[in-house]
């Protein structure tokens, strides 16, 4: 059935490859007409991630999924890049598809981290601001050594070994078979190399906890309510300095939102860019 489904809706989107700014090939699924919405994926994931909010939301927007380095079928081309790195492809994919336009842009988690730098970047060009679970401050130095030694697992041993029991983290424990057998179908195609480049970016990656304040384009942020990596109440600590957000917490999801509530996930987005 969710292979059914994957196939059925990629058949539908458009999925193209543009050039990034390192010559990198940069692949986009992109659907729909109307003002331009860029959902960027987490950590291990890939435009799969999205498959419900490109097929509600581009009745009414121009979505596009593009894929960070690496993961799906974007090329990894180095074995080291920025964070800030990927907020300038994800400046290439707005140049390519809405050069005259401002964007919303959703980051999840990882895609959030490069949202929070795509802002700090290249914020002129956004109308919309989405953060889904994930956090604006950088690891500690605990957290950097988790991710390095995630990184070196990788590359010895491979995805499935260093990815260990990841997905109990990702979806939460009532979550059904398919959403989790998704995650998990997502999150072992990513290549060794893609998860240990990943993790180094991110373990690298700037502190945006003390400028909140200045983020004056319209925010809408989200979490679910079992996200024991973005929690409810250390998201509404941050998102509450952002003078102008929006915080959602939503049912019957951890850190995967918009596959566990797609329908309240799409909600919310919608009246948000509506308003
Ligand atoms: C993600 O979903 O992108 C990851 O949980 C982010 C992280 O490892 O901090």
């Amino acid at each position: 059935m969710a292979g059914r489904r994957i196939n059925r809706m990629v058949a539908l989107s458009h999925r193209l490859s543009i050039l990034g700014p390192r010559g990198n090939t940069l692949s986009v699924v992109a659907q729909g007409e109307g003002p331009t919405l860029i959902l960027v994926h987490g950590f291990p994931l890939d435009h799969r991630l999205w498959l419900s909010q490109v097929e509600a939301l581009s009745k009414t927007h121009k979505v596009l999924c593009p894929e960070l380095r690496g993961f799906g079928d974007s090329q990894l081309i180095e074995p080291q890049y920025s964070i800030a790195d990927l907020a300038d492809d994800l400046e290439k994919v707005r140049q390519h598809f809405a050069p005259n336009e401002k964007v919303a842009l959703c980051g999840l988690s990882m895609g959030g981290y490069v949202a929070f730098e795509y802002w700090a970047r290249h914020g002129q060009n956004l109308s919309h601001l989405i953060l889904a679970n994930t956090k604006p401050n950088a690891d500690g130095e605990q957290g950097r050594a988790g991710r390095l030694a995630m990184a070196q697992t990788a590359m010895e041993n491979g995805t499935v070994e260093a990815l260990g029991n990841m997905v109990d983290k990702l979806v939460a424990s009532g979550s059904s078979e398919t959403i989790r057998n998704a995650a998990i179908e997502m999150m072992q195609s990513v290549p060794p190399q893609t998860i240990a480049a990943a993790q180094t970016a991110m373990s690298q990656r700037n502190d945006f906890a003390q400028r909140l304040k200045e983020i004056d384009v319209p925010t809408l942020v989200i979490t679910g309510c079992e996200d024991s990596i973005a929690p409810p109440t250390a998201t509404q600590a941050w998102a509450n300095q952002i003078a102008s957000s929006n915080l959602s917490v939503l049912e019957n999801s951890a850190h995967l939102t918009p596959v566990e509530a797609p329908e309240a996930f799409n909600t919310t987005l919608l009246s948000f860019l509506n308003a």
